[in-house]
């Protein structure tokens, strides 16, 4: 039988934090967590009292900084260098090549039978996108996607702790990989994601061997079980809203509007994490420099100071200011790809099926970071 506390809905439990407990510890000397849209928007705003050198472990062991996880003047530099690959124009060059792999991957889906859909789409495709970013040929395709699976699931130990052996291990594998490919790329340029990086340099420089493998790292972290998550949240709405499929069927120009509503309903990046740099107060609370902060963006997103019916999906909600993408200088980076593999998956699926149920809707968790790990589904 399912835990009761894994089919707790967390959105009840996000609604009391906002009306009674705005910003609460986690435990003593814990985290504070953050509930309310206004004060996550104010956090996310201010890196500078706000900052997102969060990990505790000792710089020689952290190895080159990260974007997601580096302050200005650091993070300028990373981002200026790698953002041309990931301007509108350039993401859109890859749309038919992921429509194909998404069309791929549902022909090979049986209809009226139970199948997990986490192993048979919602894993797989980001997984395949940014391989195929990053040049990774086919055939090493399911050994990249294990290294991805070893150092998602060790995210919090890297950043707080001491990570697993085998996430070590990975990183290590995963590293060497690349560093043979960013040799290859030295000597035949290519045209991919990775290869457009070995070759940027601007003003701020070049990326040094050591940043450009903390890149792949980090796209690994933080562009598959996201976009994982998306992707199942969609198949949970059209489960929980079966009007939508229909609307979509009808007007495949909705899909844009869905994927929006869809990273605000099921935030599949729910939490994210900030160091405070001096003493502050949000929304009454006093927190002290140095104490880690936890910004709820799932449950700012069902704010109801905010959004007019916060717990209900509105396919023509607008304004939609959800902060599902994060907000200020980290703003997700992969935002227009991720809007674009969800507007794909959504349109192919409204355009096949006319009906997607979830097999045991209660068993499954909403809210975790990055969505269930299966998802039982019956195509119709
Ligand atoms: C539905 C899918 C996605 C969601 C919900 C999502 C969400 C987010 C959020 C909330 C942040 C900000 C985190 C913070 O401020 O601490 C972020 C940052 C980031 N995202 Fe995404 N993301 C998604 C897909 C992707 C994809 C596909 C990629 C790349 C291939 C990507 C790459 C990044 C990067 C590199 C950052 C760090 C940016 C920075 O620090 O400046 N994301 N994402």
């Amino acid at each position: 039988m399912a835990d009761p506390q894994e089919t707790m809905n967390p959105y009840e439990g996000f609604k009391l934090l906002r009306d009674h407990a705005p910003v609460t510890q986690l435990e003593a000397d814990g985290p504070w967590q953050v509930a309310r849209h206004a004060d996550v928007h104010a956090i996310l705003r201010d890196h500078e009292t706000f900052s997102s050198e969060v990990s505790i472990r000792p710089p020689e062991e952290r190895g080159a900084p990260s974007m997601l996880f580096s302050d200005p003047p650091i993070h300028n530099r990373l981002r200026k260098l790698v953002s041309v690959a990931f301007k509108p124009g350039q993401i859109q060059l890859q749309e038919q090549q992921i429509r194909s792999r998404c069309n791929a991957l549902l022909d090979a889906m049986p209809t009226d039978t139970e199948l997990d859909l986490v192993q048979a789409l919602a894993a797989p495709l980001p997984v395949m996108v940014i391989a195929e970013m990053l040049g990774v040929e086919d055939g090493d395709m399911a050994t990249f996607k294990a290294w991805s699976d070893e150092i998602f699931s060790n995210i919090g130990e890297i950043l707080f702790g001491t990570p697993s052996a085998e996430s070590e291990r990975a990183a290590q594998e995963m590293n060497a990989y690349f560093l043979q490919r960013i040799n290859d790329i030295r000597r035949h340029p290519k045209e991919h994601l990775l290869g457009q990086l070995v070759a940027t340099e601007t003003e701020d420089g070049k990326l040094d061997d050591e940043e450009l493998l903390s890149f792949c790292r980090l796209l690994l972290i933080a562009g598959n079980e996201t976009t994982t998550g998306l992707i199942t949240a969609s198949a949970r709405i059209f489960h929980e809203e079966t009007d939508t499929l229909i609307q979509l069927k009808q007007n495949p120009q909705l899909a844009k509007n869905f994927v929006e509503e869809a990273l605000r309903f099921y935030s599949p990046f729910s939490a994210t994490v900030r160091r405070t740099t001096k003493d502050v107060e949000i929304a009454g609370q006093a927190i002290a420099a140095g104490e880690l902060v936890i910004p709820l963006l799932a449950s700012a997103n069902r704010d109801e100071r905010v959004f007019e019916a916060p717990d209900t999906f509105r396919l023509d909600r607008s304004p939609n200011p959800h902060l599902g993408l994060g907000f200020g200088i980290h703003v997700c980076l992969g935002a227009h790809l991720a809007r674009l593999e969800g507007k794909i998956v959504v349109e192919q699926m409204a355009e096949r099926y006319r009906g997607i149920e979830l097999v045991n809707a209660q068993a499954t968790t909403v809210g975790e970071l990055g969505g269930p790990k299966s998802l039982a589904v019956r195509l119709r």
